[in-house]
């Protein structure tokens, strides 16, 4: 099935009212237990669900307005670099009718393309302006599942705190989509240290690519996936964080061991990454209950409670802590 189709079979269920305007915020979020492998490439259908902690008030927020005769996609207040513009209107093809064009007017709160997950509040601002201005009147899961198209973890930042992100097993990936769930964990922290906001030269669909087809190691880690995912669902609902972190941090580190096994060989720490990761094991060694996640970048994401709020300061002194259920 072509995305086209996937995408027209969604817009028969529409029936809101259009507007002039569209605007809305998506938060970033990071994966706890990673989207790392598609099954199918053209509708962005994953080989594992997924799991993830939206960050607040750290995101995307998108205004979309008609244009008069070609679109115009603006990041931060200047004209958008030519890469996003273009991923920007090939997405927005998807849902012109005739020679309709659109303004785009998106503003990040993080660093845009540095393994923050921006391309995930991205999509999922894009989509949520969209429905308004089109006036689709499609409900999150709906949503979810046009976000995914756009890039696949986009699906889960159409909800705050925790989200799931279904693999699904249908070839037209109507069972594909995202879902929030009720828990909460006031207690938990993300610590986002940057290491280097530079636009990555192997974007994350590359890379999966890249994985699945060379990398002997990519065999295992549907199934560890699976596992992580019940793991962290147990650890979540029992605050177990001992098990929580451990998990989210294991599962981090094999999808990148999966990646160094590629060929060519595909590495996206630097330097810094790996002292910092150096720090927590250490810290951890000395009683520190602190844990670390990374995505397809060299920024470390730390987990831990507000208790140990002090202790990480002090050891990461530039670290921007993130609490997720404020
Ligand atoms: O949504 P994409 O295509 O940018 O892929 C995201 C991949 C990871 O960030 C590495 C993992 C994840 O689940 O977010």
């Amino acid at each position: 099935m072509k995305r086209q189709e996937f995408i027209n079979q969604l817009m028969e269920r529409a029936n809101g009212t259009p507007c002039e305007r569209g605007e809305a915020f998506a938060p970033a979020n990071i994966a706890l237990c990673k989207y790392w492998g598609k099954r199918n490439a053209e509708l962005n259908l994953p080989v594992n669900s997924s799991l993830s902690i939206s960050l607040g008030s750290l995101g995307t927020r998108t205004v979309v307005r008609y244009a008069e005769c070609a679109d115009g996609v603006f990041l931060n207040g200047e004209a958008a670099p030519r890469a996003f513009s273009a991923r920007v209107s090939a997405y927005l093809d998807l849902f012109r009718r005739g020679r309709q064009f659109f303004e785009v007017r998106t503003e990040n709160t993080i660093p845009t393309a540095a393994g923050l997950a921006s391309s995930a509040s991205g999509f999922a601002a894009l989509v949520k302006a969209l429905d308004e201005l089109l006036g689709w009147g499609f409900s999150l899961c709906e949503l979810s599942m046009l976000a995914r198209v756009g890039s696949g973890s986009a699906s889960r930042s159409l909800f705050d705190g925790f989200a799931v992100w279904h693999m699904g097993q249908r070839a037209d990936g109507m069972d594909s989509f995202a879902e929030g769930f009720s828990e909460d964990w006031k207690e938990l922290r993300v610590g986002i240290l940057e290491v280097s906001n530079a636009w990555k030269k192997v974007g994350s669909t590359e890379g999966m690519n890249r994985t699945r087809e060379t990398s002997e190691l990519f065999e295992a880690w549907p199934a560890q996936a699976q596992c992580d995912y019940d793991e962290l669902r147990t650890a979540i609902a029992a605050k177990d964080f001992p098990m929580f972190g451990k998990t989210a941090e294991n599962n981090a580190m094999a999808m990148h061991a999966t990646m160094m096994a590629a060929w060519p060989p595909l590495c996206y720490w630097l330097p810094q990454t790996v002292s910092l990761m150096q720090e927590v094991w250490c810290a951890r060694e000395g009683g520190l209950d602190l844990y670390f996640t990374m995505d397809a970048g060299p920024n470390l994401k730390l987990l831990f409670l507000e208790e140990s709020r002090a202790a990480v300061k002090a050891l990461f002194p530039m670290v921007q802590v993130v609490e997720p259920f404020a």
